[in-house]
């Protein structure tokens, strides 16, 4: 029986909440994860293949490629580095005692102090300036503190850190770098 119009519709716009639904990275690396398990494909085939289904169905996939940053050894244990960018603030990856690896913006929520210099203790960086403690996973200040800076998402594999690259360039650009010394009498001087 043919379908009614109304019908086509509503298929129609299921399937563009589905399509909207997978195109989103962490179903993205689910999806991938299945292939090179289930598959034996290696990670850059199983991304291939992916992108390919999409493109047959005129979508587009998101940006899910890690940009290869440094060994978690070239970060210090409760200590960070930062990872600069051509725009916007670095970022501070973060290594605590359990050698888990983290990353926020490198700007504290409260008054943009640099969270690469503070103190590591379990899931949390305590602030240079003025100690409030800010989470790791979250970015999040400890109440009754309160405010966030953008975490960003991290992989390590066998002691390599990753960040997604499409994070890396285009997450927080809004808060540009701080201009000190010459630069900032120039800019205030009359
Ligand atoms: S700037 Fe971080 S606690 Fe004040």
């Amino acid at each position: 029986m043919a379908q009614t119009r109304s019908e086509l519709q509503a298929q129609a716009q299921e399937l563009q909440a589905t399509l909207a639904e997978l195109n989103d990275r962490r179903t993205i690396e689910r999806a991938k994860a299945l292939l090179m398990q289930r598959q034996k494909l290696s990670e850059q085939d199983a991304y291939n293949r992916l992108r390919k289904a999409a493109m047959d169905r005129g979508i587009k996939l998101v940006d899910i490629s890690w940009k290869l940053i440094c060994a978690v050894d070239d970060i210090p244990r409760l200590g960070a580095r930062r990872v600069a960018r051509p725009v916007g603030m670095d970022i501070a990856i973060f290594r605590n005692d359990q050698d888990q690896v983290f990353a926020l913006l490198d700007r504290c929520p409260h008054k943009g102090g640099p969270l690469s210099q503070g103190i590591v203790f379990g899931t949390s960086v305590a602030c240079p300036l003025h100690n409030w403690t800010i989470g790791l996973h979250t970015g999040s200040a400890q109440a009754p503190d309160v405010g966030c800076t953008q975490p960003f998402q991290v992989k390590v594999v066998g002691g390599v850190v990753y960040l997604l690259a499409a994070e890396l360039a285009d997450l927080a650009l809004e808060h540009l770098l701080p201009i000190a010394g010459p630069a900032l009498r120039r800019a205030t001087s009359p």
